[in-house]
């Protein structure tokens, strides 16, 4: 993978929960900076040219992370600043006086460097063969499309799959955004039918996870085979899930499947624009790029989406029904200014149906699941304290507005134990 042509530091991790911070600490004073398990070979930190090297020590260190590093390291004659536990307790100035008099960098890490160098990079890498995206229409895939787009233009065939598991009015918003505005070659498949053909009768969550994401590469390389000879496939890895990979140890609690997933057997080089950034980094870079707001500020959503907010089997008539609650909510929050504040915030429609008084009848219908969370990584989660008011507001609307609800409940679980996504 391309290196940036910029001066470096490389943060060295001994197994610190805070090597994240440290290495972002670095690029807040507009220096780039990668992360390396303190096990790397001298050889390959030597590769990289870093100008500095921080060790990012835990906060209980015993001394005994100097023995698994290679001591040959003090040798390279490069300086190096010690960081034990959170960068905050040290401060931004013996940060600042270690990068700039002592290490020498010139503070040039800025988004706009990093666009060119990484279009240029993209047009000598691709020359004139043809390059496929998956669009999910997530922050991520979108703005890697974008930045291919800017490099070759046309040679840039993307395929965007509805499974027809999207919120209300998405699959047109992708279209109008990167079709009509942008003017990408994008191809867009409304597959809603067979996905929904391939759920019925199916109510295992993992079941349904899985028969989505095979569903969603079939439909993928259907549309690839059908462009003729292909040489690369855009993803939009982004630099925490490398960083992640390469000391993963984490169990698989859901078996998630990336939209846009590398198809096994189509043999593509990758090509990976964002493989650097961190996630606020590639809201820069969407900013950049003339990216509207709706697109860089687009909150996660899950891959197999409403097919793992409806809990049960999925049907046309409950997606229906929650994607108009869902857009209830998001319309409520938005208006009230908090949609910024809010990592996620969604409705869930849980399989349950219970008694109810609607227009002087009895009723028996379903209920709606609100969910809005708060996270650093997705890893642990909190629930927002929402108003009151608009708690109200927004129960009152769906009720009046969706008539197949009766009931709407708030979830006020953390993560752990619950999940964010409900399957
Ligand atoms: P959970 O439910 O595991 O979710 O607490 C953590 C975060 O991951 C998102 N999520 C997914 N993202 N494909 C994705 O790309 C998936 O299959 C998937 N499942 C969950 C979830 O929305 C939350 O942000």
């Amino acid at each position: 993978m391309l290196i940036p042509e910029q001066e470096g530091i490389i943060v060295l991790d001994f197994g610190s929960t805070y090597s994240y911070l440290v290495a972002r600490a670095i690029r807040d004073q507009k220096v780039f900076s990668v992360i390396l398990p303190y096990s790397t070979p001298l050889k390959e930190i030597e590769a990289f040219g870093a100008k500095g090297i921080v060790f990012s020590r835990p906060e209980q260190h015993t001394g005994s992370e100097d023995l698994a590093c290679d001591p040959g390291i003090h040798h390279l004659g490069l300086p190096i600043l010690d960081i034990q536990g959170d960068p905050a307790r040290l401060g931004q100035e013996p940060l600042q006086d270690f990068l700039f008099p002592r290490c020498g960098c010139d503070g040039q890490w800025v988004m706009s460097a990093f666009l060119q160098q990484t279009v240029d990079h993209i047009r000598r890498q691709v020359g004139d063969k043809k390059v496929l995206c998956g669009l999910s229409g997530g922050v991520d895939s979108s703005v890697a499309a974008m930045l291919v787009h800017q490099a070759i233009g046309d040679q840039l065939t993307c395929v965007f799959v509805d499974h027809g598991l999207l919120r209300k009015g998405e699959a047109a918003q992708v279209e109008q955004v990167f079709k009509e505005k942008f003017k990408l070659n994008l191809i867009a498949v409304n597959a809603a039918e067979r996905f929904l053909t391939k759920l019925a009768g199916i109510t295992d969550p993992e079941r349904k996870r899985k028969i989505i994401g095979e569903e969603f590469i079939r439909v993928f390389e259907e549309e690839g085979d059908k462009l003729g000879q292909i040489d690369f496939l855009v993803q939009g890895t982004l630099y925490p899930d490398v960083v992640e990979s390469s000391t993963a140890s984490a169990k698989v609690i859901k078996s998630h499947h990336n939209v846009g997933g590398l198809p096994q057997d189509m043999r593509l080089q990758l090509i990976e624009p964002l493989y650097w950034l961190f996630k606020d980094e590639v809201r820069l870079l969407g900013a950049e790029l003339g990216m509207p707001e709706e697109s860089i500020w687009r909150q996660p959503f899950p891959g197999p989406g409403l097919g793992v907010r409806i809990l049960g089997e999925v049907t046309a008539t409950k997606v229906a029904i929650l994607q108009e609650a869902d857009a209830i909510f998001t319309e409520e929050i938005r208006k009230a200014g908090l949609d910024r504040q809010i990592w996620q915030y969604f409705a869930i429609l849980p399989d349950i149906k219970s008694v109810g008084v609607t227009n002087d009848q009895r009723s028996y219908s379903h209920t709606i699941a609100l969910r809005a969370i708060t996270t650093q990584d997705a890893m642990t989660a909190n629930w927002v304290r929402l108003p009151y008011d608009l708690l109200e507001t927004v129960a009152n609307r769906i009720t009046n507005e969706v008539k197949e609800v009766n009931r709407v409940v708030y979830d006020i679980t953390t993560k752990p134990p619950a999940t964010i996504e409900w399957e």
